[in-house]
């Protein structure tokens, strides 16, 4: 299996261009499912999870074609099935975002049970319960679930999700958007990725007001026709290579960001002592200016602080003076990163979803796994600032969703290569 060595690598310099985002291309794409029409979606990243999605959706009868460096068209004139194979559900979570789309275009969708990964148990009954109440009826079995809706097809009406979920928010949102009458969606997920997929669904001749908001109302329209769309920067990887000039006390300049959609991290590493200058599209890190000093993080859905920087935040929080905490919120599971952080001389106590991180720690460098992909992240920043050579293994889960990692932390200075077994 291939592995990172990551070596310690003194403050990075220099300047790094974001990718888009990969929590907004993957809906995006199955959105393109909504039409017999052809979509161009641009500033696509080359992840192992858009290729997924890729297989995915050429599995349903789409045609995609590769425009450019970083644009694809999706053309599904005809959906020659509603099911989905075990072998591509089982590779990504994610794949349950057709469900929607195969609902509002052909009625029906069945796809294998999704099962948890290593940060939760990733139940989907928000999906479920959204869609039964749009008029399907819903079946689970012991390993698949299916939705079917009835000759009339889904009838828009009122749901409120008990929870902001960011994948249920896109799925019903667009199993709403070829329904009869309209639909509210209340307690909605509010994420960028939430209104890039409004904004892409409404050039496809949607009727959606509210994105971004707590409550979303859907219009049902007879059909969707093709669109172009630019996918929105990665918030996660611009808040990671933040958090990489922040560890290792450099300076870096980030083109292709929304400052907006990164306010919760400029915020705490501003309150850390860090000095950030904020561009149009573009952010400056400077971690080389002063001491910095321990703070406190809480996640929370947005505009809260974001889960997936936790884990790459918790490294950084390893190195400042002080002691910090942090609270997960919103998966169950997501310290799996602390004990391989632990056995790099880092000394973080757990209790339940809070963690308590001492400062000023030496880190040394030694072999660790990846247990996700966000966690894999944080190891690698780890390993910039320890003693010697981290080996980082199970880096596939990296490789999901950072396009070029390797690349741009060695643009930085980052002294960083892959090895292949
Ligand atoms: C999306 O996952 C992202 N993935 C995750 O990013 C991100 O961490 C998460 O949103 C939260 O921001 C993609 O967009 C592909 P949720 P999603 O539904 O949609 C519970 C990364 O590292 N829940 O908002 O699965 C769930 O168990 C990944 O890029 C239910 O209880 O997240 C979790 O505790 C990791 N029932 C919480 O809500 C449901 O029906 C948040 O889940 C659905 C969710």
């Amino acid at each position: 299996m291939a592995k990172y060595i990551v070596e310690q690598s003194g403050p990075l310099k220099g300047e790094v261009q974001i990718s888009g985002a990969k929590n907004a291309v993957l809906p995006l794409m199955a959105a393109a499912l909504l039409s017999d029409e052809a979509c161009i979606i641009d500033d696509v990243p080359h992840l192992r999870d858009v290729s997924l999605m890729k297989e995915i959706l050429s599995s349903l009868g789409s045609k995609i074609e590769e425009k450019g460096e970083n644009s694809i068209s999706i053309c599904t004139e005809d959906i020659k099935t509603t099911e989905l194979e075990q072998e591509l559900v089982s590779k990504m979570r994610a794949s349950i975002l057709v469900m929607g789309p195969l609902l509002a275009r052909k009625g029906r969708a069945r796809i294998p049970l999704p099962g948890g990964c290593a940060i939760g148990a990733r139940p989907i009954e928000l999906h479920l319960k959204g869609f039964e109440i749009l008029g399907a009826v819903v079946t689970k079995g012991d390993d698949y679930v299916e939705a079917v809706s009835g000759g009339q097809g889904l009838i828009g009406d009122q749901i409120y999700l008990d929870f902001p979920s960011v994948g249920a928010t896109e799925n019903i949102m667009m199993a709403a958007v070829l329904a009869e009458g309209t639909t509210y969606i209340e307690n909605a997920a509010e994420e960028p990725e939430i209104v890039d997929l409004a904004n892409f669904l409404n050039k496809m001749g949607a009727k959606i007001k509210g994105a971004g908001t707590d409550t979303i109302r859907i219009e049902g329209v007879k059909q969707l026709h093709g669109a172009k769309h630019t996918v929105i920067p990665d918030r996660i990887e611009a808040g990671t290579f933040m958090l990489a000039a922040a560890i290792t006390r450099g300076a870096v300049h980030l083109c292709n960001v929304e400052p907006d959609h990164v306010k919760p991290i400029i915020a705490k590493l501003r309150e850390c002592g860090v000095r950030i200058d904020v561009g149009d599209e573009d952010i400056t890190i400077r971690g080389d200016l002063g001491p910095q000093m321990a703070t406190d993080i809480k996640t929370l859905p947005y505009p809260g602080f974001p889960t997936d920087i936790q884990s790459p935040f918790m490294s950084y929080l390893t190195t400042v003076e002080g002691s910090s905490t942090v609270i997960e919120t919103v998966f169950e599971n997501r310290f799996m990163h602390v004990a391989q952080l632990g056995k790099m001389g880092a000394s973080i106590e757990t209790a339940g979803n809070k963690a308590n991180i001492k400062g000023n720690s030496k880190l040394r460098g030694c072999n660790v796994i990846a247990t996700d992909l966000r966690a894999g992240a944080a190891l690698v920043l780890a390993g910039l600032v320890a003693e010697g050579k981290t080996e980082i293994s199970e880096i596939y889960h990296i490789e999901r969703g950072y396009e070029k990692f390797t690349e741009k932390f060695a643009g930085l200075g980052a002294t960083i290569t892959k090895v292949d077994d």
